[in-house]
């Protein structure tokens, strides 16, 4: 009997736990501009904390080094982007803010989803300079800098 109620309680709190955490990723505030301006300017540091996520969410299908030859690449139709080769166009650009607004809401009709739920505005960023440091996007991709970070914030915040 204390056994089977425990087992009731339990499922109760595992749902309670699934409910907060879908709450919380749809609901989700913003982040600090501040903070996220500061996270906008691509550092050492920051290309390498985004490479880490990049092998996380995104190598099954683009490969650790962006050149998209994986197994899972294969059978997916589009198949994911080539990062790595600079001749190969992107739907989205290969402007910083693109690509961020690629990983943040993926792109409609194919298996590239946003990436909002699993990564914070930072995190994202962070994405961003490590694409930003693959060939693929050589030559277009020109850095935020101070001087062009307000203008591109605003490039990247959902449109009301
Ligand atoms: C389930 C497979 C899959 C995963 C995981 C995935 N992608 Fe993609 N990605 C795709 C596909 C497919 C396309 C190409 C879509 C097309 O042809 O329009 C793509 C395209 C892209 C592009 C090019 C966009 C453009 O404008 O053409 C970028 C940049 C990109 N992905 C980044 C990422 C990042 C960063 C992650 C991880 C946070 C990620 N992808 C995770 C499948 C995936």
């Amino acid at each position: 009997m204390k056994i089977k109620k425990m087992g009731y309680l339990a499922s109760i709190s595992l749902a309670a736990l699934v409910l907060s955490s879908q709450v919380f990723a749809a609901g989700k505030a913003p982040m600090d501009a501040k903070v996220v301006k500061k996270a906008m300017v691509s550092s050492k540091a920051s290309i390498a904390a985004g490479k880490k996520s990049f092998k996380t969410y995104c190598a099954s299908c683009h490969g650790e080094s962006g050149d998209a030859n994986t197994p899972v690449a294969k059978v997916l139709n589009p198949p994911p982007r080539n990062l790595a080769d600079a001749s190969v166009k992107w739907t989205a650009g290969k402007e910083p803010a693109d690509v961020y607004n690629t990983v943040a809401n993926g792109l409609p009709g194919t298996s590239m989803v946003g990436f909002k739920a699993s990564l914070n505005e930072v995190q994202r960023w962070e994405v961003v300079h490590f694409i930003g440091s693959l060939a693929g996007s050589k030559g277009k991709f020109k850095a935020v800098t101070k001087k062009n970070v307000d203008k591109i914030y605003k490039q990247t915040q959902p449109k009301k």
